[in-house]
């Protein structure tokens, strides 16, 4: 077990090293955080050998036979298992992304893989981690269509150059993987609203339909609550959908600007 020593100041033990799989002839073996606020004092990292030729080649596949042929404690979120619900995202191998559409291959390191809960977020359970203001900060910013003008009887229309303009913003899935990469969401999380929540927020200002674009920016006019974001673009580098939410960010502060002269 040498070459899986903790440093030496952590405040995480050292678990469970589970049975290998009998007669397995290529694995990988996983450390999983593990950690259950409500009975442990301190989390764990566990370590689980995975029978490769038994098991799907995504993270997502490996953590679901470790659950359901090893050890049935082991708490995650998933759904879709096709990167469109968000969640299962999870820390691996020192980047926040999603453990369905992440291959074991590209995260194993001599072997192992390794898996953490998002950081920086409170922990309910193990992997899951909890994402109450997350969401909350998602609602904040109204995220719905927003008219003054009466109802249309069929539908509100949409140029084709408008719908393109939300390319690039609709798509995210909330997943949370980039705030919680975010070092400026890490120590203001509570004031400074963090790339998804202002990608969404960027969403609706420029969404052609929408009629409450000067409400929006009034809400995001505050020294935390957008100019927390230093352009550090973690958040760009890790978004399992190619979105880039800096650049969000950066749009909204010009929107700041040009309404100001
Ligand atoms: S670019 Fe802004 S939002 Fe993205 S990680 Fe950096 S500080 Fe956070
Ligand atoms: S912008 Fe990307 S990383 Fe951030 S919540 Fe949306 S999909 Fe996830
Ligand atoms: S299980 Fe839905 S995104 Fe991974």
């Amino acid at each position: 077990m040498a070459e899986f020593a903790l440093p030496k100041n952590s405040r995480m033990t050292e678990g469970k090293v589970w049975p290998k799989p009998a007669g397995a002839k290529h694995t990988t073996d996983f450390r999983i955080y593990r950690w259950d606020p409500d009975t442990d004092e301190n989390p764990r990292i566990d370590t689980y050998t995975v029978d490769r030729d038994d098991c799907g080649p995504m993270v997502l596949d490996a953590i679901i036979w470790i659950k359901n042929k090893v050890d049935a404690t082991l708490t995650f979120r998933r759904s879709c298992r096709e990167g469109i619900c968000g969640s299962c995202a999870m820390n691996i191998d020192g980047a926040n992304t999603l453990a369905c559409t992440k291959g074991i291959d590209e995260v194993e390191r001599k072997g192992v893989v390794k898996i953490y809960p998002l950081p920086h977020m409170p922990v309910v359970k193990d992997l899951v981690p909890d994402l109450t203001r997350f969401y909350a900060q998602h609602a904040s910013i109204e995220p719905w269509l927003q008219t003054t003008t009466p109802a249309p009887e069929k539908e509100w229309r949409q140029s084709h150059e408008d719908r393109q303009k939300l390319d690039g913003l609709y798509e995210c899935i909330l997943c949370a993987c980039c705030s919680t990469s975010c070092p400026s969401y890490w120590w203001n999380g509570d004031r400074y609203l963090g790339p998804a929540a202002l990608l969404q927020a960027y969403r609706w200002l420029i969404d052609s339909r929408d009629e409450a674009t000067g409400e929006r920016l009034d809400q995001l006019e505050d020294p935390f609550r957008l100019y927390r974001c230093h352009t550090i673009m973690n958040c760009a580098n890790v978004c399992p959908k190619g979105l880039n939410p800096a650049k969000a960010i950066a749009e909204i502060k010009q929107m700041m600007v040009v309404r100001q002269v």
